[in-house]
Order: C-alpha cells, then structure tokens, then sequence
C-alpha cells in the first residue's frame, strides 16, 4: 500500500458535502481501486458552525482556503467554492505554486483563467482535474481526452445546463410562461445564486469553453462563443416547435471551420424523437463525433451532489493512480489561439411571425425570402381572433446571413404585425 493520499477540501455546500460523504462511506473501496488510502485531512468553508449533514470531527479546521491550500499534511487541494476570481483562485494559484495536485468543479474559474492554471500546474509539475466542472456526472473530460484521444473532433453538441433544460420542459409539460418556471425553479434551489449564469447561458458557455479547449487543442476561448440564454424563449414557440415535431433546447455546439472556432450556446430547434429532444429535466447529454469513432453521446445527471462528487472522486482516484495528464489533453504550450467564427455553416431555420390578416399578406412574405435565397420547407398558419395570423415557416437549409437579409426586408412589407422570431434548427 502506497502512503494515503491526503485531501485538503475548500467548499462544504453541496458538492464538498457529497466529496465527504464518498471518503467517508466508500474508504475501503477508494483504497482498493488505487493501492491508496484516501483521507481528508483538513477542510474550510465560510461558516464553521454550519450543520453539514456529515461528521467533520478528525478534519483540521482552515477558515482561510489559501492556508488550506498550502498546509503540510494537503497532498490534494480540493476547490468546490465556486466564483471566477476571489477565494477560488487565488487558493489554486497557491496550491499549485506550493506543490499540490489540485481537482475543482469550477468551471467559471477554468473557462476564465484555465490556460494560466494549466500553464502554472504543467511548470509545477502536479496534475489539474476538473471532471466535476462539466455536465456533473458525467465523465466527458476522461472521454476527451483519454478514451477519444485517437480522434480528430469534428464537432462537439450537446444540453448541459440542467436548469435550463428543466425550465424548457417543465414549460412544456405544464404549459407553463417562462416566467412562472424560472420562479418556480428559483423557489426549489434548481439555480445558481446568480439565475443568470444558468438562463443567460453563460454557465452552459462556460463549460463549453472548456470542451472545445481540450477537442481542438486551443486556449479557453469564453469570449468567443457566440451567447444567447432562454429568456425569450416562449411558450407559444415550444408549443409551436412540438406542433413542427421539435424541441426546443439550449443548446452547444463547437466546430472547427475553415474560418476558425466555432462557438455557440444558443436555444435551437432540435426533432423531438432525437436523443437531444427526448433529454427531460436536469439531465445532461454531450454527443462527440469524431473521425474514427463517429459518434458518442454520452448522457447522465449534470448535476446534484452525489452526481458532481462522484465526478470530483474519480479526478481523485486518478491522481491516487499516479496519473497526470496534461490539462486539457495537450501541453498548455501547445495549444494554440482560436480565431472566433461565427457560424455560416448551413442549417433550416424556424420562423415566427403574426401578419396582418389581409390579403397577399403571406405571399409578400414569401417572395421576400424567395428574394433572399431563403426556400421554404413547409408552413402553417394557426386560427386567431384579434386581426394578426400566428404563422410558422420552417425553411430549407440556408445560411443566417440570408434569413437575416430576408428578415430584413420583411420589415419594408407593412404586413408585420410582431417581431418574428427566428430559431435554428440543429442536426443532431
Ligand atoms: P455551494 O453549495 O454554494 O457551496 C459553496 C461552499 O463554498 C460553501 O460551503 C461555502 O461556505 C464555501 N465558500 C464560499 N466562499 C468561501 C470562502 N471565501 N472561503 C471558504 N469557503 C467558502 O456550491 P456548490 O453547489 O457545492 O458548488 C461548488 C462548486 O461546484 C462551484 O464551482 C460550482 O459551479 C460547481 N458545481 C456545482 C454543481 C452542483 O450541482 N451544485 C455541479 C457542477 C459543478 P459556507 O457553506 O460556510 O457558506
Ligand atoms: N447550474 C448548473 C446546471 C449546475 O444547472 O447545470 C451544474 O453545473
């Protein structure tokens, strides 16, 4: 038997409470699995009075995480308090600096500064893990970038905010506004403290950011993914999406193209008999095509404590194993800057508008996207009453930059009676 490998866990809310219960409940398991005894050796959080719901008698008390860090008796640091900068950061940068492997769940501090702490652990030598901080429970990291190393990633797509796909759902199934789910979510602690990181999409980019590092060999690049969250989705567009036969999805997709990286965490249209429309509730689902593999769709919890812990004990586990693999699955020197490409890749897209009911009112419409190239697939009017007709044009595969043209030019018809809302539709 190896000496134990000694654990120093910063973050006793949902996620370090669950890393404590495994060490605590699956010790002879753990030690079997990697030839080492697995043990906690110190812990901090921001109250020391707070019922964990686990015994933190025998853990060395650290109100300061950077002490923690940095203590003698820490072999692995391990960061569940979340937040970009702060605490969180400075208590890696320390960790690392005085030796120590580090695991974290924090995706908004890697999609940030994740090429400056992987520069920082490669010099040092010590590994940086961080399976937890995309889709939860979910083994997508060890997917990329061990099981598919192999590959040429051709494209990564995948739901992996389950609040949002929660909100998308529960809309559906109970009919629903948008505004009533989000309170409701809100009410039973689906979303972060900060609701905009999970329905403006930017914790879903977040994580996004993060698998097209480690697909494409490129630095973390948040800010080149193009970002719109679910706020503006309504319950007129997912029930006119189901009537089309889709499902309407926040959904990533990271591809690299001829003009560079492309990023986007946006809602779209997905068929409704697809793996991704089927996807209910808080559940995740990443597919990963690649050149060899062609596809796999990897599927489970993206959140909760036991899922997330499981997820952090596995990083763990490896580092008990004597593994360390560079951080996003290439020497940080290596990977090289991205250049952001918006999509002009091709695809159908959904449409929306209410038209003066008057005659010719459709046809203007019409020959202003037959004028822009845009060629429609099928198209429905609905019943009204109040003088403007609901329709929906789902049109043939074209590019954004001729809907926007068409879209454009609608404005000059006079027959408008509501902004139109425009959603692609995503081969899935
Ligand atoms: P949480 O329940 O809010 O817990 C955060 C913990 O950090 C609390 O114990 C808090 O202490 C402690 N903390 C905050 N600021 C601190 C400071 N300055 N010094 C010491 N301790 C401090 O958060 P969580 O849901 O467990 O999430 C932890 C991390 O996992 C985040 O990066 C999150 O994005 C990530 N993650 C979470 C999930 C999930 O399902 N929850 C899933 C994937 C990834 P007190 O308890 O005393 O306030
Ligand atoms: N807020 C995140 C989600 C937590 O809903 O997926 C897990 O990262």
């Amino acid at each position: 038997m190896n000496s134990p490998l000694r654990l120093g866990i910063a973050g006793l809310g949902t996620v370090g409470a669950g890393v404590v219960k495994i060490v605590r409940q699956n010790a002879d398991l753990l030690s079997a699995r990697t030839g080492t005894s697995i043990e906690i050796t110190a812990v901090s959080a921001r109250s020391r009075d707070k019922d964990r719901g686990v015994p933190l008698t025998g853990y060395a008390w650290e109100d300061d995480p950077v002490a923690l860090a940095t203590r003698e008796d820490v072999d692995v640091f391990v960061e569940l308090m979340g937040g970009t900068d702060g605490p969180a950061k400075d208590a890696t940068e320390a960790a690392i600096a005085a030796g120590k492997h580090v695991v974290t769940a924090n995706k908004a501090m890697l999609a940030i500064h994740g090429q400056a702490l992987a520069e920082a652990a490669e010099a040092a030598e010590v590994s940086l893990r961080y399976e937890a901080a995309v889709a939860g429970g979910i083994p997508v990291i060890k997917a990329l970038t061990e099981g598919l190393a192999g590959n040429e990633i051709k494209r990564i797509v995948g739901v992996m905010n389950g609040s949002c796909n929660y909100i998308l759902t529960r809309m559906e199934s109970a009919g629903l506004t948008y505004a009533e789910v989000f309170a409701e979510a809100d009410g039973l602690g689906y979303l972060e403290a900060d609701p905009q990181l999970d329905v403006g999409g930017i914790d879903a980019a977040h994580k996004l950011a993060i698998l097209s590092s480690i697909a494409f060999g490129t630095k973390v690049d948040f800010d080149g993914i193009e970002l719109e969250g679910i706020e503006r989705v309504s319950i007129e567009d997912i029930r006119h999406a189901a009537d089309m036969g889709y499902k309407i999805k926040l959904l990533g997709v990271a591809q690299k193209t001829g003009r560079g990286l492309e990023q986007r965490m946006m809602p779209c249209l997905v068929p409704d008999t697809s793996p991704l429309g089927q996807l209910q509730g808080g559940t995740n689902m990443v597919a990963i095509e690649g050149s060899a593999v062609e596809q796999v769709v990897l599927r489970g919890p993206g959140a909760g404590e036991g899922p997330t812990a499981s997820a952090v004990m596995g990083d763990v586990c490896d580092i008990a194993r004597g593994l360390r693999l560079p951080v996003f699955g290439q020497p940080a020197s290596t990977l090289s800057q991205s250049t952001p490409a918006k999509s002009v890749l091709p695809a159908p897209y959904y449409l929306r508008m209410a038209l003066d009911d008057k005659p010719g009112a459709l046809a203007k419409i019409a020959t202003v996207l037959g004028d822009a190239g845009v060629s429609i697939d099928r198209m429905r009017q609905y019943g009204h009453a109040e003088g403007a007709a609901p329709v929906l044009i789902v049109t043939h595969s074209c590019t954004r930059a001729a809907v926007d043209h068409a879209l454009e030019a609608m404005q000059g018809t006079g027959v408008l009676a509501s902004e139109p809302v425009v959603l692609r539709i995503e081969a899935v």
